[in-house]
């Protein structure tokens, strides 16, 4: 190799040595005479010191020198004198006087620093990728992904699961987003679909006898993009024989357990994991992922308000609203500006308003207290009683402020829970190194869509029905609650799963249930339907989100800053500059014909 050791590993237990290293000019000093380079590799940064005593002429190379040149450098690895010793560098008690250099490549200016980890046009720096990578943020994310990969993969093989791979050229496997479809050659008109995950491939599997399997598969949906979500993501895909619900938690916490602790141990993850269902987590906080890291539990108002006199609460009450709230701490002094720019916030949520009950925090208690030491926008309609019910059922101490909305349940429930994540910021309640794991469990089997006016599967088809419940498929489908349970941490969901349906007249119904016509069931899902009268076990597993897993682990805000080559929220790759159009040939070999509407 063009180096005897790594940048970043040289010690003072190498002091007196001859070496050779090569990487990037990180940074570059010039001090006349004296030249110092910080020369990087993935391993870290070194010094190394040109002098003209031992570097002869090969100063002159080193004052051409500019950032990011790839070098070779021979010399020897000296002590530091004390003071120039820099403790922030773990090569920091060491430099290298150099000998030799051989330059190795050159480089253009980079578009953007990469000694800095300051902000940069993220479609400059996914266009210049292989620049953006060499910053210590990125590379720092592919390690810790990698080390996330080769845990799952060790744990798994040693309880006895095998990872299988299973096609990427398949047919549309719904998950409830659009499909990227890639058209057939040789059988013009037809078109493979790109997994949206392997659901029932991996069910199929289970029917094959694998008992234990997983995947670290890449899925493709063609969704909008967001800050958590990617058209094409991977995820730990598994399944297993014979096991309850029980089962594939206890795994699963022993998965994260072990894995966080291993590769994050500054990470703060619960023992156990804490169980919500899915009715306390949306009664709680509005949402089926909250974020657990900070309290300001929601509660239902409804009743208590049931009697004021105030036409906006009746009306709410009497179309079947709900009147909700929770109590912020010490947040009394919120100023009159703060609180409008908060009810601007839950309007653009959907709600209609935002109402706030403030208790000054010299009030002796939530019920001793004086009006005028109360504060509210609905001050005029409210009492003594009012109040102090409220104060009451929302857990508040004086010097807190109670927001509360009323609406539909639906709209008050997400801008409720937009709220109260926003005041987890505000209130500076999220400790950065907690992991607030939890399962959320007991899903309802479907939700209705308002919109297409027809249920709609709330995980996807293939859950099983919780014990006792299967009756409800018939007189009152919204009732089925699913054996599904999801993986929830700091307010995103980073997995789900469940216990799957075994048998054919089962799954049938709950198609049924969904709308699908006979046809569309066997046209779509006979595979699978059929595969359920060959011997199938029952089976259940779960598919916890990679990018979302290491995006959640290093506190990132963005998906795209823990993939490789992510696309841009548009679903374009500015580097290859993908999507694009393709060769009138291969076109007419697809048999294929472009409708141009413009
Ligand atoms: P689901 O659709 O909930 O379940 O996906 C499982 C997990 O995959 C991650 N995820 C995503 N990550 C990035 N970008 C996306 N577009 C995206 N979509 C999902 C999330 C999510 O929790 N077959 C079932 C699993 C099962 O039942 O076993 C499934 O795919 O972290």
């Amino acid at each position: 190799m063009l180096k005897t050791i790594n940048c970043g590993e040289i010690r003072s237990t190498n002091v007196s040595q001859i070496i050779s290293v090569a990487g990037w000019v990180h940074r570059r000093r010039d001090h006349g005479n004296l030249i110092f380079i910080d020369l990087r590799d993935r391993s870290g940064i070194v010094q190394i010191v040109f002098t003209p005593e031992i570097s002869h002429s090969d100063n002159e190379i080193a004052e051409s020198l500019r950032n990011e040149w790839v070098i070779q450098v021979k010399g020897k690895v000296l002590s530091r004198d004390d003071q120039a010793i820099n403790p922030e560098l773990s090569t920091g008690e060491i430099e290298i006087f150099a000998d030799e250099i051989t330059v190795l490549n050159e480089s253009f200016t980079p578009p953007f620093y990469v000694n800095e980890e300051s902000d940069v046009d993220e479609n400059l720096r996914l266009k210049f990728r292989y620049v953006d990578l060499r910053r210590e943020g990125m590379k720092n994310a592919l390690i810790i992904r990698h080390k996330v990969v080769k845990y799952i993969r060790d744990f798994l093989d040693s309880e006895d699961f095998i990872e299988i791979e299973t096609p990427i050229l398949i047919k549309s496997t719904p998950e409830g987003a659009r499909d990227h479809v890639v058209p057939s050659r040789l059988y013009p008109g037809t078109f493979y679909a790109l997994p949206q995950s392997p659901q029932q491939l991996k069910q199929l599997l289970m029917v094959g006898g694998i008992e234990k399997y997983f995947q670290i598969a890449r899925c493709f949906r063609d969704e909008d993009s967001r800050s958590d979500r990617q058209p094409e993501f991977t995820q730990l895909d598994l399944e297993m024989s014979f096991v309850s619900q029980e089962d594939v938690l206890r795994l699963t916490e022993k998965l994260f357990t072990q894995m966080i602790t291993e590769i994050l141990p500054e990470k703060n993850i619960p023992s156990p994991f804490p169980r919500i269902t899915h009715k306390e987590a949306m009664d709680s906080y509005g949402i089926d992922r909250p974020d657990l890291r900070f309290g300001m539990k929601m509660h239902d108002l409804s009743d208590t308000f049931k009697t004021l006199d105030f036409k906006v609460f009746q009306n709410v009450i009497s179309s079947d609203g709900i009147i909700k709230g929770f109590s912020v701490p010490q947040a009394f002094e919120f100023t009159r500006k703060e609180i409008d720019d908060l009810t601007e916030f839950v309007k653009s949520r959907g709600a209609s308003g935002l109402i706030s009950i403030g208790i000054d925090p010299n009030a002796k208690s939530i019920s001793d207290f004086e009006m005028d030491q109360i504060k509210s926008n609905i001050l005029r309609f409210l009492d003594k009683d009012h109040i102090e019910s409220t104060l009451n059922i929302t857990d508040s101490s004086p010097g807190d402020l109670v927001f509360i909305i009323a609406g539909d349940v639906d709209s008050t429930n997400a801008s409720l829970a937009a709220l109260r994540h926003l005041m987890g910021e505000k209130m500076n309640l999220i400790a950065p190194n907690d992991l607030a794991l939890a399962f959320v469990t007991d899903f309802p089997l479907f939700d209705w869509d308002k919109e297409e006016k027809k249920w709609k599967a709330s995980h996807h088809a293939f859950c099983l029905p919780k014990d006792g419940y299967t009756e409800f498929l018939d007189s009152d489908p919204g009732k089925v609650i699913a054996q599904s349970y999801d993986l929830i941490c700091n307010g995103l969901e980073m997995a789900s799963g469940s216990i799957r349906v075994h048998h054919r007249d089962l799954q049938e119904k709950i198609f049924e249930v969904l709308g699908y016509s006979i046809e569309d069931v066997s046209e779509r899902f006979s595979q699978l339907l059929d595969a359920l009268e060959y011997g199938a076990p029952p089976h259940g597993g779960i598919a916890p989100g990679i990018d979302r897993l290491v995006m959640v682990l290093l506190g990132k805000d963005s998906i795209r800053d823990v993939i490789a080559f992510p696309k841009t929220q548009s679903q374009m790759d500015p580097l290859f500059g993908a999507p694009s159009a393709i060769e009138d040939d291969q076109l007419r070999e697809l048999n294929i014909a472009l409708i141009n509407e413009d």
